[in-house]
């Protein structure tokens, strides 16, 4: 067999004519639309460390949109921990955990996240959109090997919430296994279709924190219905770790659920500042991940410097709870603050703050003007949220002092004025 020769005549280059042949193609008609009406989104260059602080597009700005909640991305004992392990270990882990990237590291932040979590192990990715992507299609397993009691993937079902982050969204059609959604954090509806099928193996999974609207789900009653009619409940609780709850367990803490959810998935980059997420929950269900979830054995591991600074990050954090205080200070000073002015903040009940402005191009034109008044806010609309539900998704550091939050509120107020959003 020889090699394939390319026998079509080069008229053009080959990327005038590649560029052309997806031009074509429905994926790039929705480019040419999306850019038409001037909803291609900006994206800007950050100069700086995600500080309340910071320097985009080469201008300072106060940043009132960043997850790195805690300031701890920043924090001169987590960068201390990253550099030390670098230079220790070097930048990469050099293989997959299964592999050679087993480094003495990972094994101590499993250990250290399952601690703070309250759980028996954790199993670490290198994003929290793969450890969805991961877990959930494990869950669903359908394996019928070593003569095993066989199952169908129709005896499987996964019920999600219409509000769930798209990384779960995307974990549900990689499993296979059939799916039925739920109103937003409607327990009557999940009970309707839990009623509907008593007989399958059933996992509901809900965001502890919904990732644009800020509010939280109903843990206690979801809990209950898993146990009356026999489903697995997984909590994703990205935006919730590290900040909600006595000891920054979580919403499973601040909603008194511990013991009753059995998975939790979290993400490494937001409280803890850094990268990468984790499944948590008993010793049997990480053993069983880190021989299924997928994109825990076929990629590789997080990098010593990543996982030295989140060890410490989390030692902060478990320390500190006068971060957390400091946060919910903040988050209620900005919040009032928006209300009074008379802006929609939806049911925000946390640190994400949406200000509802509803069409795509008005909430961009609102997006821009805080940034010429030095606010950065990006505008977050489709597909992250319905079309017609365009909003600024502000958030709040513990880290913003009030003078910050106050100066926030003045060009809230008058951009909102300007732009007669309020
Ligand atoms: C609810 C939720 N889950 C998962 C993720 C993905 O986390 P990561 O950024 O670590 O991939 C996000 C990211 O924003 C999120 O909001």
């Amino acid at each position: 067999m020889g090699v394939r020769r390319r026998t079509t005549r080069r008229t053009d280059g080959p990327r005038v004519k590649l560029r052309r042949r997806f031009r074509e193609g429905p994926p790039f008609s929705l480019l040419e639309g999306i850019e038409k009406h001037g909803l291609y989104p900006q994206i800007r260059t950050v100069n700086a460390a995600a500080k309340p602080e910071t320097t985009v597009d080469n201008k300072k700005v106060l940043s009132f949109c960043s997850n790195n909640y805690l300031g701890l991305a920043a924090h001169p004992k987590v960068i201390k921990a990253a550099a030390a392990a670098a230079k220790k270990y070097g930048t990469s882990c050099g293989g997959s955990r299964l592999i050679s990237g087993n480094l003495e590291l990972q094994e101590k932040l499993e250990q250290a996240i399952a601690d703070f979590k309250g759980a028996e192990a954790a199993c670490a990715f290198m994003t929290g959109f793969m450890a969805n992507t991961g877990t959930i299609p494990a869950l669903m397993t359908v394996v019928n090997m070593f003569g095993l009691p066989h199952i169908n993937q129709d005896d499987n079902l996964i019920i999600s919430d219409e509000l769930n982050h798209a990384s779960i969204v995307d974990a549900c059609r990689l499993a296979k296994a059939p799916r039925e959604i739920y109103k937003h954090r409607n327990t009557k509806d999940l009970e309707r279709i839990l009623k509907r099928h008593k007989q399958k193996r059933k996992l509901i999974v809900t965001d502890g924190v919904f990732s644009m609207d800020g509010d939280i789900a109903p843990l206690p009653q979801i809990v209950e219905l898993a146990e009356q009619y026999k489903a697995m409940v997984m909590v994703d609780d990205a935006h919730a770790t590290g900040l909600l709850g006595e000891n920054g367990r979580g919403t499973i803490e601040h909603l008194n659920v511990e013991g009753k959810v059995d998975v939790v998935i979290g993400t490494f980059s937001k409280a803890f500042g850094g990268v990468g997420g984790f499944a948590a929950g008993s010793k049997e269900l990480v053993r069983f991940l880190k021989i299924r979830a997928r994109q825990y054995i076929f990629s590789s591991a997080l990098p010593p410097a990543t996982a030295a600074g989140l060890i410490e990050a989390i030692k902060i954090a478990k320390n500190q709870p006068g971060l957390r205080q400091k946060l919910w200070q903040n988050v209620k000073q900005f919040k009032d603050g928006l209300k009074a002015l008379g802006f929609d903040i939806l049911n925000s009940e946390t640190q994400i703050i949406p200000v509802l402005i509803g069409k795509e191009q008005k909430a961009i034109e609102a997006s821009e003007k805080l940034f010429e008044n030095g606010i950065f806010v990006p505008c977050v609309r489709w597909p992250a949220v319905a079309e017609g539900q365009a909003r600024l998704r502000c958030t709040v550091m513990a880290t913003h002092t009030e003078k910050q939050i106050n100066k926030a509120l003045n060009i809230f107020e008058k951009v909102g004025r300007e732009l007669k959003l309020i």
